[in-house]
């Protein structure tokens, strides 16, 4: 099993105690204006999923965002990820909320061939920063694109990198967390153009610096004694806790782009 599967099976394995359906796998953003946290939400407040849509969700992790597009915007598609146990969830859910006629989910990595027909809107919410090569992945999201598909990609990213950052990004296996210019630039390479960006840094939900001084060295210590077992369970909230120091101390940026192919002109 890969890194990266490993991370999100061993979270979901401990976060679905808590919880009965399908839920966001993201940071909470105070969409204050919009009177939501859940990028989900924000899509839908936004108006970018018209009816009907059809949506590939990327790195969909419990299926939340296309279960919601489908109950409020009849959208049907497919869910990609590269954890098995999400998918077998999203998978039960599907069948009790009986979509399973509009909706699919695959276990399979973003790289690998999408076998679908074209879609309207391509999400990635928070999983693109897990690619090993931006570019590769960036070219296989296109083959499932048609002209006018509209890419919506929230995410973080690097203001200042700094030794602190390198950490975060090896705990979450995250080698494409860029900064927005060079993220940018990329996708201009790939053909992709910014329609939208974002800024939504100052609505990141953090933690007090005091409490994340001491939970931050607490896991660093229970890194160093727990067993292999839980160790993953630990550097993944260690990643977690100092991707929040990152936000608290301005190096990291919260943006959702809004973007499509350079061959129209969405401004008409
Ligand atoms: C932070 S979670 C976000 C989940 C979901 N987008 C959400 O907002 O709830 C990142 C997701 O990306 C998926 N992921 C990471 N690397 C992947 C890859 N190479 N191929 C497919 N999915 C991947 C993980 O399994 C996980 O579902």
């Amino acid at each position: 099993m890969s890194k990266i599967a490993e991370i999100y099976d061993t979270l979901f394995t401990f976060e679905i105690f808590s919880k009965k359906e399908a839920y966001p796998i993201h940071k909470r953003i105070e969409f204050v204006e919009d009177n939501c946290t859940d990028i989900a939400d924000w899509i839908l407040k936004k108006e970018l999923c018209p009816a009907g849509s059809s949506v590939l969700d990327v790195g969909c992790g419990t299926g939340n965002t296309l279960f919601k597009l489908a109950k409020f915007k009849q959208a049907v598609g497919l869910g990609i990820s590269i954890s098995e146990k999400e998918i077998e969830f999203a998978n039960s859910q599907l069948k009790k909320l009986n979509l399973t006629s509009s909706i699919k989910f695959h276990n399979q990595s973003f790289d690998e061939p999408i076998n679908h027909e074209k879609f309207d809107i391509i999400i990635a919410i928070e999983s693109l920063k897990h690619s090993t090569n931006y570019s590769k992945t960036l070219k296989n999201l296109l083959k499932a694109s048609h002209q006018d598909t509209v890419f919506i990609i929230a995410d973080d990213f690097i203001i200042h990198p700094s030794a602190e950052s390198k950490q975060q990004m090896v705990l979450w296996n995250a080698p494409s967390l860029f900064s927005v210019p060079i993220f940018k630039e990329l996708m201009e390479q790939e053909g992709l153009n910014i329609i939208n960006l974002y800024f939504f840094t100052d609505k990141v939900n953090i933690k007090s610096k005091f409490v994340l001084i001491i939970l931050i060295f607490l896991f660093k210590f229970l890194r160093k004694i727990v067993t292999k077992s839980v160790k993953t369970l630990v550097e993944t909230y260690l990643g977690a806790l100092l991707l929040e120091r990152l936000y608290q101390k301005k190096q990291m940026d919260y943006c959702i782009i809004v973007a499509g192919r350079n061959d129209i002109d969405f401004y008409n």
